[in-house]
């Protein structure tokens, strides 16, 4: 550790005789050490307490698409707060929101909102059930949909081996009960036969195939156009709900979020994230008959529903993405930077690829891009993980766990862009460095199996 963070460090003594871990997220622990506390961010900059600055390319798991502490958002924030917050009663800017939710994606017939994307993902699962009269559904090996317990199940590939059959399916801790698993099947991406022989055999009690095409929590690793294409025409064929879980991809990877980019409509989706650069809401949209379901014997609402500042910000946010040129700039930042980045690694001979979309993109430490969750063992990870902190302390903030992908935003200017290739290029050094008294060369050892 070369930097300082003293207060930081003092700071979690405090915190953690208050909150578990010092924290309010289970994933902002780094370590008693390493765990950081943010003064203030602008733009695409994060300050600590012990004002080290740093460049972000974490944005809160993805959410902060134009930037921090935007003025266009704030204004619309402050006229949002001046409507009043909630009423247990309806306003009209959710009509507005909804129609310019509508227009943006080709799917959205109806929308209704929550405050957080686990919420979003719930009711598209319960509501997937009462449309179908079903209760099991499919996830994809690696996704990540949230903190209920029916999502909260993860497949072990770490200790894994091929020749061992499939890999566990695993809760992510303690306190879900075991009885979810027997309603989940658990797919690889990117193997239509496999799901069509689960298809065959289980369709008539399988309500929902709940998929993340670019999966932003596995490095973004990413389904191939025909595969999705493919799923979608198994669920159509065996009335199963096809969900389209966009809360990270949603008015990121295209206006239409990932269903305009690989032309792929689901019946019903789920947004959060971008959609108001960082405020908490979230939204189910969706075919109009399954849709209708709600208020038709399916419950979805919560107090918090509708907020107007978070409203009037998601009013404002999408329409800065869907009539300005942010998206295609934020895709030709992450262009340049993973170019940038992918020239220096060439030039050490480190074996490497990036995968994903240039909004959101995991970068991997083995020349063949992983196509599923099982692939991503073969990548190099550990020399992820001794880069990261490097990258921390140079002031390039990434995520400490490589499942986590890079993600940009419309503040990333030239001036980061240039600051963080030079940045790399210095933790690269360190890392190589820290390596080699350790005797852990990556251009020998670029497989972990
Ligand atoms: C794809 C996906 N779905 C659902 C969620 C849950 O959203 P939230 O953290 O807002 O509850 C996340 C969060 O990272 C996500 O990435």
């Amino acid at each position: 550790m070369q930097r300082n963070l003293s207060n930081s460090n003092a700071h979690f003594q405090k915190a953690v005789k208050r909150l578990p871990l010092g924290v309010t997220s289970n994933f902002r622990y780094w370590e008693e050490d390493k765990t950081i506390y943010i003064k203030r961010g602008k733009g695409a900059r994060l300050w600590d307490i012990d004002d080290n600055e740093y460049i972000d390319y974490r944005l809160a798991f993805g959410p902060t698409i134009l930037g921090y502490a935007d003025e266009r958002v704030d204004q619309a924030a402050r006229e949002g707060m001046e409507l009043g917050g909630v009423f247990a009663l309806a306003t009209e800017l959710e009509y507005t929101v909804a129609e310019r939710i509508c227009k943006m994606v080709s799917s959205a017939e109806l929308v209704r909102f929550s405050v957080s994307g686990t919420e979003a993902v719930m009711t598209a699962l319960r509501l997937a059930r009462a449309y179908t009269g079903k209760d099991k559904y499919v996830l994809v090996e690696g996704g990540y949909h949230g903190l209920s317990s029916e999502v909260m199940w993860y497949t072990e590939v770490e200790e894994w081996q091929e020749n061992e059959g499939d890999p566990e399916l695993l809760p992510y801790g303690e306190g879900i009960p075991d009885l979810y698993n027997h309603l989940i099947y658990s797919v690889p991406l990117n193997d239509a036969n496999r799901l069509e022989r689960l298809f065959k055999r289980h369709a008539d009690t399988i309500a929902a195939y709940l998929i993340e095409p670019i999966m932003g929590n596995c490095g973004s690793i990413t389904a191939d156009q025909q595969y999705l294409k493919d799923v979608r025409e198994l669920c159509t064929k065996y009335e199963v709900i096809l969900i389209i879980d966009e809360v990270k991809t949603g008015f990121r990877v295209a206006r239409g979020g990932v269903q305009e980019l690989m032309g792929v409509d689901a019946d019903l989706c789920t947004f959060a994230k971008s959609m108001a650069n960082g405020y908490p809401i979230s939204a189910l949209a969706g075919k109009e008959e399954i849709m209708r379901k709600i208020g038709d014997d399916v419950v979805h609402g919560g107090t918090y529903t509708g907020h107007s500042v978070s409203l009037a910000v998601a009013n404002k946010t999408l329409e800065i993405l869907d009539e300005t040129q942010a998206l295609t700039n934020i895709a030709k930042y992450g262009t340049s930077l993973s170019e940038a980045i992918g020239k220096i690694l060439s030039r050490r001979g480190i074996p490497h690829c990036f995968v994903g979309h240039p909004a959101m993109y995991g970068l991997f430490f083995n020349t063949t891009p992983p196509s599923n969750y099982r692939d991503w063992v073969n990548s190099d990870y550990t020399f992820y993980e001794v880069l990261a902190p490097n990258l921390h302390d140079v002031g390039v903030l990434v995520e400490p766990d490589c499942r986590e992908p890079l993600f940009i935003c419309e503040a990333h200017d030239e001036r980061c862009l240039n600051e963080t290739i030079s940045k790399f290029e210095q933790a690269l050094n360190m890392t190589l460095e820290q390596l080699e008294s350790e005797n852990k060369n990556p251009r020998q050892k670029n497989n972990k199996k």
